[in-house]
């Protein structure tokens, strides 16, 4: 890391600690100097940070940190298609696949989208028979996209009825046998690499369903969603139903691609279209937005001041809505499995805390549940609300007017707190929150809430100096798990014991 880095950080710690009434009450401007608007076409995305403590010195000095860090050659180079993932040197062109990037690339990444767009037409025209349900097999990157915007957009309008199965526990893909007609069902199988050992057992145990249930040709009913088409042949997939994407794009980027197809089958290739599009926009504002004014690079500083100069471990995030209930899940794995390293891009050991945990729920049951340990416990949670201005409901407005004032509430009393004599009953306040307030929850808006999170991310990363773009914390338990299936290898007393239990000892 570079002196001009570590001094910036330095510069950092340096900060008093004034409470956000205090801020509110030193500047009228604030919530102003705090808000930012995403148009998106025919609405937006507003974004308030007014009750965090980000303030006009704090942004003035993140602003240098992100100078010193390189931000802006590390953006063009994600844009331009360079390599941005040293440790396997990698680009990461998951903006490309939604038409912004290095022009190659995008072309490319438009072919791929045409055939899938044939594809997913034909099938709504009854090319492949009568479809009602589609099984979509995947895991990690290959189904937390896919499950989140099959669930926040094909809500009422799903063409086919989606069943996302991740977990090689069978029960998971046994709930989806029983709400499935193998009759009129199509088989996909999600997977980068097409060798997870999850997402292959679950697609041949699928495939032996739809075969055992009298389809007559079940291989016809499967299509390969991968970055390793070849496999895809090898495992049995006629290429007709391969769709392909490029190896530059990371699995947990990966919704855009082709990885993305049960949504387009649920919702429809239109819609489909915007929330690329939607995501699109986002692309264009990170890239175009110099300084602070850009959004996701203006929340990575809030995330920083938590994480590494207060020491937050965590990090919640609300959706004031029952449609965004997978969202805390997608952004574990994007947060967690990009930024949670102990090594810089370099590989020196790191000089300060890296991502903090990401968790989550929906509003209102998280207030019923959680909201006490934010309240009133020790630990520091910054806090994301997201909302819809716009209902998803038809029911009395009632239903979304009560939802949305507890939303904006929940952000009121976690600021202001309350005294008591009473040392049980008194709230401390000064508790920080950002709110993410949407127009609508439509196609372009789920996509731009989701690139929103990957340029965070990705923001983040870089004013730590770190590599967002590998996962080899993920390999050493895969590898350990292999071993116990092949056998003749001794484990630690504990495991082996566990082994033992379990009639697994090889
Ligand atoms: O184990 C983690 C991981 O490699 C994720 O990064 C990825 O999204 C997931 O597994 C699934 O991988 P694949 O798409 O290759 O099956």
């Amino acid at each position: 890391m570079s002196e001009a880095f570590k001094a910036a950080w330095a510069q950092l710690a340096k900060h008093s600690d004034p409470t956000l009434a205090d801020l509110f009450a030193a500047d009228p401007q604030r919530v102003d100097k705090f808000t930012g608007r995403l148009e998106l076409g025919e609405g937006g995305i507003l974004f308030d940070w007014s009750k965090t403590h980000l303030t006009d010195a704090l942004i003035a000095d993140f602003t240098a940190l992100a100078e010193a860090a390189g931000f802006d050659e590390m953006r063009r180079r994600m844009f331009a298609g360079e390599v941005v993932n040293p440790t396997e040197n990698r680009a990461a062109e998951h903006s490309a696949l939604r038409g912004v990037g290095r022009e190659a690339s995008v072309e490319e990444a438009a072919a791929l989208r045409e055939r899938m767009k044939l594809l997913v037409q034909a099938i709504h025209d009854g090319a492949l028979g009568e479809v009602k349900h589609l099984i979509h097999v995947g895991i990690g990157g290959s189904a937390l996209g896919p499950a989140l915007a099959v669930d926040a957009l094909g809500r009422d309008l799903a063409l086919v009825d989606v069943h996302v199965v991740s977990n090689i526990d069978g029960v998971a893909l046994e709930e989806a046998f029983a709400a499935c007609d193998p009759q009129t069902t199509l088989l996909a199988v999600a997977s980068k690499t097409f060798t997870t050992i999850e997402t292959m057992t679950n697609a041949q145990s699928a495939l032996d369903w739809l075969a055992a249930n009298g389809v007559a040709d079940p291989a016809g009913r499967v299509i390969a969603l991968t970055a390793a088409p070849e496999k895809a042949v090898e495992w049995g997939v006629d290429e007709t139903r391969i769709l392909p994407f490029a190896e530059s794009v990371g699995g947990r980027y990966s919704i855009w691609s082709s990885i993305g197809f049960p949504v387009a089958v649920a919702i429809g290739w239109e819609d489909f279209q915007a929330f690329l599009d939607g995501a699109a926009a986002v692309d264009r504002h990170f890239r175009d937005t110099a300084g602070a004014a850009n959004l996701p690079l203006r929340a990575a500083f809030s995330d920083l001041y938590y994480a590494r100069i207060k020491g937050a471990e965590t990090r919640a995030v609300f959706a004031y809505d029952e449609r965004l209930g997978l969202l805390p899940d997608y952004l574990q794995q994007l947060e967690m499995e990009s930024n949670g390293k102990s090594v810089t891009a370099e590989g020196d050991p790191v000089d300060g805390p890296t991502a903090p945990i990401t968790w989550g729920g929906v509003g209102t049951d998280a207030q019923h549940a959680v909201f006490q340990l934010l309240h009133q416990g020790t630990h520091l949670v910054p806090i994301d609300f997201i909302a819809s201005i716009a209902p998803g409901d038809a029911l009395d407005p009632a239903h979304h007017r009560i939802l949305l004032m507890n939303c904006f509430a929940q952000g009121a009393a976690l600021m202001a707190g309350k005294q008591s004599e009473d040392p049980a009953r008194s709230y401390p306040g000064n508790r920080p929150s950002a709110t993410i307030l949407c127009d609508d929850l439509d196609p372009a808006t789920v996509g731009a809430l989701i690139a929103f999170h990957e340029h965070r991310t990705f923001a983040n990363a870089v004013l730590m100096g770190i590599n967002p773009f590998d996962q080899f914390g993920v390999e050493l338990g895969k590898e350990i798990a292999k071993k116990i299936e092949k056998g003749g290898e001794q484990f630690d007393p504990s495991t082996e014991a566990l082994l033992a239990k379990a009639g697994l000892a090889g």
